[in-house]
């Protein structure tokens, strides 16, 4: 089974914990049936070479914004750009199957408004979200969906 390969950026470490945790329950699911895919990543950062991927990936993808609610005043994203970057280098956005999203709740319309503009900018799904590190339900709810996708 090829593994799932995901894409993702991480400011204050959230998204790597949660990567941290999907990786983990793969390689669980795939020791009970070796058809169950394993999980492999790429942190991109600031410091990141861009490259030309040869895999689909799914891309994770949190969300700073600096004000704006991207509907009717504008949108001033921070932090994650480079993501969005490598994604757009290259050929990279036709493999990039979807993108899953993560922030905090408290920020009402703005929640996951990076990843939702990142699947409309590259048109593809907006697969799932979570909030901050997520639970050990949504690391199941997410790895049943991607290693289906
Ligand atoms: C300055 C700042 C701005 C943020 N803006 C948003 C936002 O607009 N929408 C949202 O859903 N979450 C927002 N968040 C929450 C982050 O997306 C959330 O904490 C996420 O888990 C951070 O991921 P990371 O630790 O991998 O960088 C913001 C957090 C900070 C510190």
């Amino acid at each position: 089974m090829t593994p799932i390969k995901i894409l993702f950026i991480s400011i204050e470490g959230n998204t790597r914990s949660f990567i941290k945790d999907l990786t983990k329950y793969a390689v669980g699911m795939h020791d009970q049936d070796s058809s169950n895919p394993l999980v492999i990543s790429k942190e991109i950062s600031d410091q990141s070479d861009f490259e030309d991927e040869s895999d689909p990936f799914f891309a994770f993808v949190p969300t700073y914004l600096d004000g704006g609610n991207g509907i009717d005043n504008g949108v001033k994203e921070l932090m994650t750009n480079t993501l969005g970057e490598y994604i757009a280098y290259g050929k990279n956005a036709s493999l990039c199957h979807g993108i899953v999203g993560s922030g905090n709740k408290n920020f009402n319309e703005q929640y996951c408004l990076t990843a939702k503009r990142y699947a409309s900018q590259f048109n593809v799904p907006f697969l799932a979200d979570y909030e901050l590190r997520g639970t050990g339900r949504d690391v199941e709810r997410i790895y049943k969906l991607l290693a289906k996708s």
